[in-house]
This record gives C-alpha cells, sequence and structure tokens, in this order.
C-alpha cells in the first residue's frame, strides 16, 4: 500500500499505470472508515487491477461550519484498516493539493439541488460535485465506486458527468448496515450511548414501511414514518420523502412501473443521520 499526499507525486504513479494498460478504479472518502467504505474498496479491487482510495474531508461539502469541525478524523486508524483490503493506492491530500485556488465552478445539477439533501443541505452538492470532478481529473478512473447509503449523491454524480463529459464508469453499492439495522456512517461514533441505542428505529421504520407500501397512499406512509421515528423523544426527524427512484423527483402517488426511493434524515441528538429505502415498481 502506498500513501500520496501530493497530486504530482500520485499523478506519476498512475500514468505509469495507465501506460501499462491497467484498469484504475476509485473509492472517494473523507475518511473515519468504518465497514461500509472496506464493502466499496473490496468490490473496486474485484473489477480492476488498480484500487485507489482518497481520504479528504472536502470543507466545500460543508454547509454547518460546527459539522466540518466536528468530522471525525483519524488518517492513523484509517491506514490500518486499507491494510487488511485490496487498496493498493491511497491518497490523503491538505487542501491546498484540492483546492489551489477557489473552485468557483457552479453545476447546472438542477431539480437534485430543491429535493431532500439538496433543499436541507444548501450548498452541499455543489461541493460534492466541485471535490468529485477534481479527484476525477487527479485519479483518472475507469470506475469508481459510491455507496447507495448517500443515494441522492450518486444521482448528483450521475449528473455532474454529464456536465463535465468525465469517462467514468459509475458503480453504486448496497448499503452496509449494523446487526441492528442501523446504516454504517462515520458519524455514527459521534452518537451519545442513548442515541446509539434509539438510532436503529430509523432503519427498523423504514423496513416496515418497505412493507406497508402496498397497502397505503404515499401521504400516509409519510406520515406513518414521521410519526414513527418522531414517538422517541431522542430522535426528530428532518424529512422524509418518497421519489422516484432514477429521477428523485418526489411523487405524491405510486408510479406503475417505475420503482421509488424513500429517503430520510434524522438529528440524533447533535447529530444528523440519512438512511433510505427502495420500494419496488408497482
Ligand atoms: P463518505 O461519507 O466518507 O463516504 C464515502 C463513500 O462510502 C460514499 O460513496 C458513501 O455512500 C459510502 N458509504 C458510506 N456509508 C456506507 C454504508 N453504510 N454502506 C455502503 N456505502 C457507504 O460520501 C462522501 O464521503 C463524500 O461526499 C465524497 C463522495 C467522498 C466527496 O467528498
Amino acid at each position: 500500500m502506498e500513501l500520496f499526499e501530493r497530486v504530482v507525486d500520485l499523478r506519476s504513479r498512475l500514468d505509469n499505470i495507465a501506460t501499462n494498460g491497467k484498469t484504475v478504479g476509485f473509492v472517494p472518502t473523507m475518511g473515519a472508515l468504518h465497514a461500509g467504505h472496506v464493502s466499496l474498496v473490496k468490490r473496486c479491487g474485484e473489477e480492476n487491477d488498480f484500487c485507489v482510495v482518497s481520504i479528504f474531508v472536502n470543507p466545500t461539502q460543508f454547509n454547518d461550519p460546527k459539522d466540518l469541525r466536528n468530522y471525525p478524523r483519524n488518517l492513523e486508524k484509517d491506514l490500518a484498516l486499507l491494510k487488511n483490503t485490496s487498496c493498493q493506492l491511497i491518497f490523503a491530500p491538505a487542501e491546498a493539493e484540492i483546492y489551489p485556488e477557489p473552485d468557483n465552478r457552479v453545476f447546472p445539477i438542477g431539480s437534485l439541488e430543491e429535493v431532500m439533501e439538496g433543499k436541507h443541505r444548501p450548498g452541499h452538492f455543489q461541493g460534492v460535485a466541485k471535490v468529485v470532478s477534481k479527484l476525477f481529473d487527479i485519479v483518472k478512473p475507469n470506475r469508481a465506486y459510491f455507496g447507495e447509503k448517500d443515494y441522492q449523491q450518486i444521482a448528483v454524480i450521475r449528473r455532474m458527468l454529464e456536465i463535465t463529459g468525465q469517462p467514468v464508469e459509475i458503480i453504486s453499492c448496497p448499503i452496509l448496515r449494523e446487526q441492528d439495522g442501523l446504516a454504517l456512517s462515520s458519524r455514527n461514533m459521534l452518537l451519545t450511548p442513548e442515541h446509539r441505542h434509539q438510532a436503529p428505529l430509523i432503519a427498523k421504520t423504514l423496513l416496515a414501511a418497505r412493507n406497508k407500501a402496498t397497502e397505503m397512499s404515499v401521504k400516509d406512509l409519510t406520515q406513518w414514518v414521521v410519526d414513527q421515528i418522531n414517538a422517541n423523544p431522542l430522535l426528530k426527524v428532518e424529512y422524509f420523502e418518497v421519489a422516484n427512484a432514477k429521477t428523485l423527483v418526489p411523487i405524491n402517488d405510486w408510479q406503475k412501473g417505475e420503482p421509488a426511493v424513500g429517503c430520510i434524515a434524522v438529528q440524533a441528538g447533535n447529530v444528523r443521520l440519512i438512511d433510505n429505502v427502495k420500494f419496488d415498481s408497482k
């Protein structure tokens, strides 16, 4: 495993790989790695000759400065975790490597910015699009791996690629969960023991909603999910919205032949958790 902090050094290593006709897979992360990240790395290693993982807490995607300050960082631990995986190259740059000057680009990602995560975290997806397009320019991967835990993020990145024309294949990977159902997240370690104890109610409710979807309208199901979770005094739903799984346009009625996705954000004390569930087409 090789660690790179400078773009030039990583690039000269990757140029060597590319001239030998090898494929490069890429897993962008913000560190504080867990088994969810590792599942992407494993898949990346299986499908490519080389697997690159980036670790960079991207300031431009944090709409809340407190959230950026509190975001967990532990490079030593991340490196130890990656040691037992198929990751060969790690890119852990300082901020000035990625943003030598401010990136003032505005990506026309349209309605994706106006719903769910886009609506509740203004500017967040612009920051994600900026950093991922920059990382793609640096790594020039054949394939890049993203988790469905951040469902809307994948749609944003596909849209970003339509805009930039970067030739990267996006591979979306399933959500990895704790045994009690809680979706793995770097933020879980910030939960108090009490909030950690109650947090599995989110996934449990989404799973139950999946089973209820055949017998309930979108509106009633949405209300039911919100009520179930808000009944717990330690959890507060920020939004739960059902949307077309491809376009992410929120829907008021189930659409025949079109799968849907229910996306949720919940405040658990000082920690904001997100999750989602897919509903099969009717
Ligand atoms: P981060 O939150 O570190 O996540 C990195 C990747 O791991 C994302 O694609 C995310 O969806 C995936 N992931 C996180 N938890 C997962 C889980 N429980 N199961 C499966 N995959 C999971 O997402 C980001 O970083 C950033 O926005 C980034 C894309 C790196 C841009 O800065």
